[in-house]
């Protein structure tokens, strides 16, 4: 098999278009996940533009102030960042009945890299470095049963872990359309090593990789979830050839930043 080209990879922000908003498919899932409710993962996050109350990306409260999520979510977004909103406590995808919280700052890792931008055709370069982000709010999060905290992991990822993914994003694909309530995944961690060897760009220790199967795997709109195992947050939905064709996607490995990001929950 020839090796998946770095070109053909893409964040899995949610760009919406007219055409996406009106269709809302029901019994569709993150692709091929499972409906799943808010008291099960109180912790997850959506981040939406307040003027559409458009989910874009999905986000893991760490403390009663602090939000995790990918940094291409909201690099876009730090001198804008009143046109933002995060929910907790809500899995349905439209509703406004959970608790949002406006944003005070975001912090992205310094050194998040983006997409590779050199056109070279050959490129060996990593692509989406660094992709985490950290959103402090206004107002602290009254902890409950529907909002609460997940832990930071206290060890690095094995090969034969395996977790599962969480998000609203795109249920179908190219043809986006969006679930009407939370959708939940199992994944299996892949190692880095194979994973390395099915792309022609370089992976980084800060990245990891993980699959099901064919019609199973995050999409449009996913990106910054979470990625649980053991009850604790070791990923952060980030990139991937698009969408769920039984190839391994790439999460931000949280284990590898946790120094930073103790460093911004401590400030
Ligand atoms: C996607 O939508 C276009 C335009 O409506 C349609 O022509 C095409 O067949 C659809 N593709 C899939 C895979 O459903
Ligand atoms: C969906 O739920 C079923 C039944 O609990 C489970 O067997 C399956 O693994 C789940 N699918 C995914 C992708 O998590
Ligand atoms: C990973 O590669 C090793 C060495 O080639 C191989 O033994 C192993 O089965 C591979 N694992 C997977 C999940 O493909």
């Amino acid at each position: 098999m020839d090796k998946l080209n770095y070109q053909s990879m893409v964040n899995l922000f949610a760009i919406f278009t007219i055409g996406a908003l009106g269709i809302f498919a029901k019994d569709m899932r993150i692709i091929g996940g499972n409906n799943t409710r808010i008291y099960k993962n109180p912790f997850m996050a959506s981040l939406r533009y307040i003027e559409s109350n458009i989910i874009f990306c999905g986000g893991s409260i760490i403390s009663n102030k602090h939000i995790l999520t990918a940094a291409h979510c909201v690099f876009r977004e730090l001198d804008n960042v009143n046109s933002i909103v995060v929910y907790t406590g809500i899995a349905l995808t439209r509703s406004t009945s959970g608790w949002s919280h406006t944003i005070d700052t975001i912090v992205c890792h310094p050194e998040f890299t983006g997409e590779d931008s050199d056109d070279d055709e050959d490129s060996n370069d990593e692509i989406y470095v660094h992709d985490l982000a950290i959103i402090t709010v206004n107002e602290e999060i009254r902890l409950n049963f529907l909002q609460n905290v997940i832990n930071l992991p206290n060890r690095e990822i094995y090969d034969d872990d395996s977790g599962y993914v969480l998000g609203w994003g795109s249920t179908t694909h190219p043809n986006d359309t969006f679930p009407v309530i939370l959708q939940k995944a199992y994944m299996y961690i892949y190692p880095l090593a194979n994973c390395s060897e099915m792309y022609d760009f370089r992976l980084h220790i800060g990245q990891f990789c993980a699959y099901n199967d064919v019609g199973i795997g995050p999409c449009m709109g996913d990106s910054g979830g979470p990625f649980v195992i053991d009850g604790k947050i070791a990923g952060i939905v980030s990139f991937n050839y698009p969408c769920a064709h039984g190839v391994p996607d790439f999460y931000t490995n949280v284990y590898f930043y946790i120094d930073f990001i103790r460093n911004i929950l401590n400030s």
